[in-house]
């Protein structure tokens, strides 16, 4: 990239074959990178690499299959393959479920965390993207959130985050040598525009976005709104959109960018603008030409009324600027979804619960 002297030629990215994984190893690909993926499947499918390989036209390097926390198989991947930085998306991301089982969370999360951390160590790879969440932020003031607003979790998913990035700040506090550079997403949306990646949760999604794809296309009765009472326009809650090509690209560019300064550095990422549940319910519609019946329901256990992304430093850091809006998620994620009315494939041979 544009002032670096030095970019790694292969990349690990733990929890690749997930929805942002996925479409990292495709743009990892897609600027030369080699990609090197591990990822137990917990809520994903092998069969996505076919994908990522035919929009890419290249290979990916190697799949591992195995638990972020095993660091024996850890270990053999980085004897095996020469890494030079780490894409560590691997993790649990469910609001809901992380209050149904807290410890599983923190145990995969951070702990999957620390496991990755040492072998990293042992094996002298000092370099890590690593996926944080906006919802660390918790009950933030109203208004754009800048990376200094205080960490306030409401859940333990959150939490977990946290936790991981202060993990991550020791490490570069007390050496040098390690750069991690963290992205605070705020809510990824939307699919590969040529509808053969995008978000396929197991299970009933949690998320918004592939919950209406899922009504949309007659999987699913209707939506259930999670409070109409918050004190928004509307009345239901704002998110900070972002399309998902938009936010591996930020990836990418970390990637370009991992060696120009050591430490830790923190960013949002995010559109920038905040759209309420009913604006996203109606943007989806207008994309697919179909009405989607909705209820209101309670609220969400957890959630907050509002989160938007100031995301001016990451557009300094590197330029980046992202190109994709609201109508553009909701046409691609409803492209994924009329190619893909089952998800990968296998979904008839999933058990509908999580675990
Ligand atoms: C968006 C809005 C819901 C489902 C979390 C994490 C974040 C990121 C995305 C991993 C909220 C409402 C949702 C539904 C609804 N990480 N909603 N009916 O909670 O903002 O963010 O997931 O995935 O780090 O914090 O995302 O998509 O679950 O919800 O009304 O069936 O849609 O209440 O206001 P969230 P979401």
């Amino acid at each position: 990239g544009a002032g670096s002297s030095w970019a790694p030629s292969t990349v690990l990215v733990t929890g690749g074959a997930g929805f942002i994984g996925s479409h990292t190893c495709v743009e990892l690909l897609d600027h030369g990178y080699e990609v090197i993926v591990i990822d137990n499947y917990s809520n994903s499918t092998p069969q996505v690499f076919a994908r990522v390989e035919r929009i890419a036209g290249r290979f990916v390097g190697a799949v591992y299959e195995l638990d972020i926390r095993d660091r024996r198989a850890l270990s053999a991947v980085f004897d095996r393959h020469s890494v030079d930085a780490v894409v560590h998306l691997a993790a649990h991301k469910s609001v809901s479920e992380s209050a149904a089982m807290p410890v599983e969370y923190y145990d995969t999360n951070v702990g999957g965390t620390t496991a990755l951390l040492r072998t990293m160590h042992e094996h002298g790879v000092h370099r890590m993207v690593y996926s944080s969440s906006c919802s660390i932020y918790g009950d933030a003031d109203p208004g754009p959130i800048a990376e200094t607003a205080p960490a306030r979790p409401t859940n333990p998913y959150a939490a977990s985050k946290w936790l991981c990035e202060q993990i991550l700040a020791d490490v570069c506090d007390r050496r040098p040598e390690y750069t991690v550079l963290c992205l605070r997403y705020f809510n990824p949306a939307g699919a590969h525009p040529s509808g053969l990646l995008g978000e396929d949760p197991r299970g009933t999604p949690d998320n918004l976005m592939p919950y209406v794809a899922q009504v949309a296309v007659g999987r699913r009765e209707r939506l259930h709104v999670f409070g109409d009472d918050y004190p928004t326009p509307d009345g239901t809650a704002i998110r900070d959109y972002l399309h998902v090509l938009d936010t591996v690209e930020a990836h990418r560019l970390a990637l370009d960018h991992v060696a120009d300064a050591p430490g830790m550095h923190v960013y949002n990422l995010g559109l920038g603008k905040g759209s309420s549940v009913l604006e996203v319910v109606a943007a989806f519609s207008e994309a697919c030409g179909r009405s989607i019946p909705y209820e209101v329901a309670p609220r969400r256990p957890g959630d907050v009324a509002e989160l938007v992304a100031d995301a001016t430093p990451v557009a300094r850091a590197w330029s980046w600027r992202p190109m994709r809006d609201l109508s553009d998620m909701c046409r691609d994620a409803w492209h994924f979804q009329q190619l893909n009315p089952h998800g990968y494939g296998d979904s008839a041979r999933r058990p509908n619960s999580k675990h």
